[in-house]
């Protein structure tokens, strides 16, 4: 990990009573490094906040926002939980399939794309939602995906 991604997970232990409190963050530096959370970069963020890197590794692996094996440039997560489920989750999940010709937790063979289901995306009342990267797109419908995906080169 480079050294500037350690002095900012440094930074923000520093913020914090407990080093662990900043964990979650400390994982997105790392991440942002390489896109996804190889086992260095756990060991790295395990040292840089006198962490177990078990515990660090237990973390990473909980939360569908952390990535363990490389992803596309663009990670597209479709929420496949009850509110979105009632409203066409189903569809917009396998016309993204068709679109993308992947399943989920694939890539594209360019690289451009990863497919991921994921709980709640937090956007219930808007369902069905779906996240590009940090953008989350809500009332998605099937047919509003290819002009969605091209706007992620
Ligand atoms: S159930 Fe899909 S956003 Fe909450």
């Amino acid at each position: 990990m480079k050294e500037a991604a350690l002095e900012e997970i440094r930074r923000l232990a520093g913020l914090y009573e407990h080093r662990r409190s900043a964990l979650l963050p400390a994982l997105f530096v790392a991440q942002q490094e390489a896109g996804y959370l190889s086992p260095a970069a756990l060991e790295s963020v395990a040292e840089a906040l006198e962490l177990p890197v078990t515990e660090v590794t237990s973390v990473a692996s909980f939360y569908g926002l952390f990535y363990l094996e490389p992803v596309g440039r663009h990670v597209v997560h479709v929420c496949t939980n009850l509110s979105c489920m009632l409203n066409g989750c189903q569809r917009v999940l396998s016309r993204l399939q068709e679109v993308m010709g992947i399943r989920p937790g694939e890539t594209t063979p360019d690289g451009r794309f990863s497919l991921r289901t994921a709980e709640c995306l937090a956007a219930c009342e808007e369902a069905p939602a779906v996240l590009v990267d940090e953008d989350r797109w809500a009332a998605v419908s099937p047919e509003d995906l290819e002009t969605m995906l091209d706007r992620y080169r």
